[in-house]
């Protein structure tokens, strides 16, 4: 029987999260970790390890790069992240060098699966790993605007009383403080959000710009409360190794490197995509509206800017 390896790369609030959303979804066979601090990769391991009387047959080690040879998917959530008061776009100085060694070594234990990027900011830092590694676009995944896109439909969902899963609405853009929603394409079951409230009453209008900013800023509240977010992530995170895995062709809003797709180039950012066992099946391009078109350009702008000045 074929199994599945997920190598994880660094085992902060993000990465050991995740590590407890894969013990928790049966998702995989063998799952190993890496860290800059072995210790904590070792305690985390031995940690998890104690729940699998209660969950799934699974393995989980600490390990080093050469387990990246063989691996079906490696997993990379190292890196310094946000302190309060801090943008996405702040740590790329540091993470892209982290990042350097990082792919690097990966690359040269022979690996030849897919990567799934989690670190901030992560379209940039996807669009590093694509060109370090020299994989093809397909198997460099960011996991882009998959939280942005949960939390609007939480949002959404709150305010129409529904369950979350009911709601189908996307962020694109930038994973940051430039990503929008797409109001245009959003609906409640069978239903367009316009086909339940007026969207011309400055009330709705109100109601909605709120609830969008609420997710946008959602990082910014959680970081002053507690200092990191992580559970949302790392659920994230669990969803898409289960859409590669698990081969489901499903449609989630993750980085994609541009191709050509909304008539832009040369730049990773959220949009959703078909997600299988290749990594990025396909780029969905949904006509949007003008304000939408604005929004993306000028989410594409920031991050190509931020791409000319910050990458080393
Ligand atoms: C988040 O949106 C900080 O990117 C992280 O929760």
């Amino acid at each position: 029987m074929k199994t599945n390896k997920v190598v994880l790369i660094g085992t902060g609030f993000v990465g050991s999260s995740y590590a407890f959303a894969l013990l928790n979804q049966n998702l995989v066979h063998e799952l190993v970790m890496i860290d800059m601090n072995v210790e904590k990769a070792i305690g985390d391991a031995m940690d998890l390890n104690h729940g699998l009387a209660f969950s799934s047959p699974m393995k989980i080690r600490a390990g080093a790069y050469s387990d990246c040879r063989d691996a079906d998917l490696v997993v990379i959530t190292a890196g310094a992240n946000q302190k309060p008061g801090e943008t996405r776009l702040d740590l790329i100085d540091k993470n892209v060098r982290i990042f350097k060694t990082i792919v690097d070594s990966v690359m040269e234990s022979g690996f030849d699966g897919i990567f799934l990027v989690a670190t901030n900011p992560v379209d940039l830092l996807s669009y590093a790993t694509w060109t370090f590694s020299g994989l093809p676009k397909e198997r460099v995944i960011g996991s882009g605007t998959i939280l942005d896109t949960a939390r609007l439909r939480y949002l959404l969902g709150e305010y129409f009383h529904l369950d979350t899963r009911n709601i189908h609405a996307y962020i694109m853009g930038e994973h940051g403080d430039t990503e929008f929603p797409v109001w245009s394409h959003a609906t409640i079951g069978a239903s367009s959000v316009g086909d339940l409230v007026d969207l011309t009453d400055p009330q709705i209008q109100s109601d909605l710009q709120d609830l969008f900013e609420n997710v946008r800023d959602a990082a910014y509240h959680i970081i002053e409360k507690k200092g990191a977010t992580y559970y949302g992530i790392a659920m994230g995170l669990a969803r898409l190794t289960k859409a590669i895995l698990n081969d489901e062709n499903s449609i989630l809003t993750i980085s994609s490197l541009l191709d050509g797709e909304y008539g832009q180039h040369g730049v990773y950012t959220g949009v959703p995509a078909i997600i299988n066992r290749q990594g990025i099946r396909k780029v969905v391009e949904l006509p949007l509206d003008e304000t939408e078109q604005k929004q993306f350009t000028r989410s594409i702008d920031t991050l190509k800017h931020a791409m000319s000045t910050g990458f080393p």
